[in-house]
C-alpha cells in the first residue's frame, strides 16, 4: 500500500524539493507550512508546527506514517528572535517525538545542522563525536534537538532520523534565512546585475551541497534498515568545500565580467564559527552516503536555472 508521509515546513527550500522528490518515488505526500500563499498553491494544510492538536488532527485523518519536520527559524533569522527560533524549533520536534512514542506516527526524519559545531571545535575533518559547543541561538536548539531524538529513541524505541545538513545550494525555492544563504544570493547577482556584494568574507570556507544531494541522502537514510543506523543523534555529513571567492573563479569562467565585493556583517562570524570540512564516515559506512554534484557542476547548474 501507498505510504503517506507527512512534511511540515512543505513550502520551504528544502521541503518543497523533498515533497516532489517523495511524490515521484511513489509516496502520497502532505504539505503543511503556516505560510499563507504559495505561487503554485500545493499547500494543502496552514498549519502552526508547535500546535500539537493541529499535527494530530492532520495525522489522524491522513493516517500518516511518516513525518519530516523540516519547519525551523534557521541561524541568521533566529540571531534576531531568540525566543521565537528556541519556542518553534524546540515545540515542534517535541510535539512530533511524542506523536511518535504514543505510536500515532511510525518514523520522524529532523534535520540537524553543522550549525551545531562551534569555535572550538576541530575545523577540518571535524569528527563526528567532538566538542560541540555552538555559539548561535540555531545551533543551540539543533544540538538541542539531537539529543531529544537521541533520547526519545533510547526511552521510547522512537524510530528518528536525522542529518546534520551543511549549507544547501539551489534554485527551485529562496532560501529562508541563513549564514549560507549568499551561495545563493551570488548566483542570481552575478545573472541580473554582473556583481555581487557578499556579507561573508572571501576565504571563509563551509561545507555545502546541492540540493539533489541532500535529497538523496534524506531518502537514503529514511530507507536505510533499522539496524544499520548507528548515530541516534545526527549524521555528520561532508559538503563541497565553499567560499565567496571559490564561487567568484567558478562563476568567472562563464560569466568572464562578474565581480564580488565584500561588506561582511553579523553573519560573518556564525559562519567563522562553524567548521570547513567534515568527517561523516559514518553516514558512508551505515547507508552509502555519497556527493554526486561537484562544484564546477554544480555553478553550471545554478548558471542555466536560477531565475
Ligand atoms: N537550507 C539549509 O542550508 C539548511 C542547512 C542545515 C539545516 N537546515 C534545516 O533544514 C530544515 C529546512 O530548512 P529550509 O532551508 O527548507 O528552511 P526554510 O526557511 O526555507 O523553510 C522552512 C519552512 O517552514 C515554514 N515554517 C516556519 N514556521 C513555521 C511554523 N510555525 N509552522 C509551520 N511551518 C513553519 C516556513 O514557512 C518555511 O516554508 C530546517 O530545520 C533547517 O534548520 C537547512
Amino acid at each position: 500500500m501507498q505510504k503517506t508521509v507527512l512534511i511540515i515546513g512543505s513550502e520551504g527550500q528544502i521541503g518543497s524539493e523533498l515533497c516532489d522528490a517523495l511524490s515521484v518515488q511513489g509516496f502520497k505526500v502532505i504539505r503543511a507550512d503556516i505560510r499563507l500563499q504559495t505561487d503554485d498553491a500545493k499547500l494543502q494544510y496552514q498549519l502552526d508546527a508547535t500546535d500539537k492538536d493541529a499535527i494530530e488532527s492532520i495525522v489522524e485523518e491522513h493516517r500518516i506514517e511518516v513525518v519530516y519536520l523540516m519547519a525551523a527559524m534557521l541561524s541568521a533569522t533566529a540571531e534576531r528572535h531568540p525566543q521565537k527560533a528556541w519556542e518553534l524549533n524546540m515545540q515542534s520536534l517535541l510535539h512530533v517525538l511524542d506523536l511518535a512514542k504514543e505510536k500515532k506516527i511510525k518514523q520522524v526524519f529532523w534535520p540537524s545542522s553543522i550549525a551545531i559545531f562551534g569555535p572550538d571545535t576541530p575545523k577540518k575533518n571535524t569528527p563526528q563525536e567532538t566538542v560541540i559547543h555552538p555559539s548561535t541561538v540555531y545551533g543551540i536548539s539543533k544540538r538541542a534537538g539531537e539529543m531529544w531524538c537521541a533520547y526519545y529513541h533510547r526511552v521510547f524505541g522512537v524510530d528518528v532520523r536525522s542529518l546534520r545538513y551543511p549549507g544547501i545550494i539551489s534554485y527551485k525555492t529562496a532560501p529562508g534565512g541563513g549564514t549560507t544563504d549568499y551561495a545563493i544570493e551570488i548566483f542570481k547577482s552575478a545573472k541580473s546585475e554582473g556583481q555581487y556584494t557578499s556579507f561573508i568574507e572571501a576565504h571563509t570556507i563551509t561545507p555545502m551541497i546541492y540540493m539533489s544531494d541532500a535529497i538523496t541522502a534524506t531518502i537514503a537514510l529514511m530507507q536505510a534498515p533499522s539496524e544499520s543506523i548507528t548515530v541516534r543523534t545526527s549524521y555528520n555529513l561532508d559538503g563541497l568545500a565553499v567560499s565567496p571567492h571559490k564561487l567568484e573563479e567558478e562563476i568567472k569562467k562563464q560569466l568572464p565580467d562578474f565581480k564580488v565585493d565584500y561588506t561582511t556583517d553579523y553573519r560573518q562570524a556564525i559562519a567563522a564559527s562553524w567548521p570547513e570540512s567534515i568527517n561523516d564516515q559514518r553516514a558512508r559506512a551505515d547507508w552509502g552516503y555519497t556527493i554526486h554534484t561537484d562544484l564546477q557542476h554544480l555553478v553550471q547548474e545554478m548558471l542555466t536555472h536560477i531565475k
